[in-house]
């Protein structure tokens, strides 16, 4: 039986290579579609939880993994590769400390893949990545076992759309462009995907690659522009919330876009950088994203400085004030706090002498992570009067529904959640 039939009498069996935001809601569409589905993961504690049908992401319910039943297994074993027809690699790409990408992720997997390969199976990436990675960086490794991509295994490139907690969008609703190595790697890949969500089709994995980044530096840049716009129209007098749901009404030709403390996530932060990286090579220079990335790194220090300011204003220094900086989630509602600005604002704030505490509903401990293993462990307190300076970093649901100004303290609001009548308020 063809591969393709295989996938469409749902009897492939699907491996998923990384057990995080991307992968586990693939499992579980996967599953869902009806198809027997393998999670494999480096990290045992993330495999045990799941083994035992608990979900360890908050907005990922623990029901949703029960559900799959005993179609889906998670496991450390990769030798089980071998047993798998369609291989999705969802692992991290981030960048070094030297903001270059960090390959090392899908490289080590690949070469994993590679010490099982076999005829017939099809391997996908998912995870972002420069254009080139998967016909040329991968295919490279792959074809070291003799095997051959487009002739005697299938070769493709899918990139992820998953917006967290979004409610009315999830990876079973949003199109999924689809590139292959070949025709034939295309069809497999499409022929897989078409099983629990609509594709596009593209001509080829770099353009796949290609499409992920353009969306992601459409939102970098877009997101620079707010940010910069907002720190002249403070200047000005004008409320920059304002001025974007004014220009909201414009039925056409305007899209919104936020401002805010700076950027974070697996994502914005990070894919543009992918390109300018890759852009090199052809010695050509990404100015807009160079110009995007430097506005966006530098409003941590413009939330510092206003803090700075609004604390004078009241005759306090930043040194040895209490404050309290209200969500360390990179965005509303969800308990990712990678790359969050919250720690630039909270490192920032500690070196110049203040005592700086968090509330997050989402994160009541700080787990460990690479960049900010110091502050691992550290709990999330009570939002109450007892600080000198409360700021406001992430617009979670909760924090709308609380009436801040009654606190009496001082609040830099960055994501313009206090209403404009209180009388301690700063925007930010
Ligand atoms: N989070 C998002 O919303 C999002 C959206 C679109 C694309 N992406 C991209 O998807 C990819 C994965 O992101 P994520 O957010 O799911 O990351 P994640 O950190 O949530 O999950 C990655 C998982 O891979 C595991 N892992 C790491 N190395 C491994 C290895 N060698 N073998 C097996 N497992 C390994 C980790 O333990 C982790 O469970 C990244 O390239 C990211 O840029 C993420």
């Amino acid at each position: 039986m063809s591969l393709i039939e295989s996938i469409h009498r749902k009897e492939a069996h699907i491996g998923i290579i990384g057990l995080g935001y991307v992968g586990l809601p693939l499992v579980i569409e996967f599953c869902r579609a009806g198809f027997r589905v393998t999670g494999f993961d480096i990290d045992p504690a993330k495999v045990d939880s799941l083994s035992r049908g608990q979900s360890y992401i908050r907005h990922i319910e623990s029901e949703r993994i029960t559900r799959c039943g005993p179609l889906f297994s998670a496991t450390t074993d990769f030798s089980q590769l071998a047993d798998m027809d369609c291989i999705v690699v969802c692992v991290p790409t981030p960048l070094t400390k030297y903001r270059e990408p960090d390959m090392s992720y899908v490289f080590s997997t690949t070469k994993t893949i590679a010490a099982y390969l076999r005829k017939s199976q099809l391997i996908i990436l998912e995870s972002t990545t420069y254009p080139g990675t998967t016909d040329e960086d991968m295919r490279g490794i792959l074809e070291e076992t003799g095997l051959k991509a487009g002739q005697d295994f299938y070769l493709a490139y899918s990139p992820e759309r998953e917006d967290p907690n979004n409610k009315e969008f999830s990876t079973g609703t949003i199109p999924k462009v689809v590139g292959g190595f070949t025709p034939a790697c295309l069809a497999a890949a499409k022929a897989l995907y078409d099983s629990i969500v609509t594709t596009v089709p593209v001509s080829s994995t770099k353009v796949a690659e290609a499409t992920k980044l353009l969306e992601n530096i459409y939102r970098a840049v877009n997101i620079a522009l707010v940010n910069e716009i907002k720190m002249l129209f403070d200047k000005m007098g004008i409320n920059v919330w304002e001025v974007i749901e004014a220009a909201k009404t414009k039925p056409f030709g305007f899209h919104a876009f936020y401002p805010g403390p700076g950027l974070g996530g697996h994502c914005i932060p990070i894919d543009p950088f992918y390109l300018t990286w890759k852009a090199r090579e052809y010695e050509f220079s990404t100015r807009f994203i160079e110009l995007a990335g430097q506005i966006n790194t530098a409003m941590p220090e413009y939330v510092i400085t206003k803090a700075i300011k609004a604390l004078n204003d009241n005759g306090k220094t930043v040194k040895g004030a209490k404050i309290l900086i209200c969500g360390l989630a990179y965005k509303a509602n969800v308990d990712d706090d990678r790359e969050s600005p919250s720690y630039r604002l909270m490192e920032k704030l500690e070196e110049l002498g203040a005592k700086v505490s968090y509330n997050d509903p989402y994160i009541p401990v700080i787990r460990p992570s690479r960049e900010y293993a110091r502050y691992a462990g550290r709990k999330s307190v009570d939002v109450s009067g007892e600080f000198d300076l409360l700021l406001i970093s992430t617009a979670h649901d909760e924090y709308r529904k609380n009436d801040f100004g009654k606190l009496g303290i001082l609040i830099i609001d960055t994501r313009n959640i206090v209403p404009g009548d209180c009388k301690t308020l700063y925007q930010a």
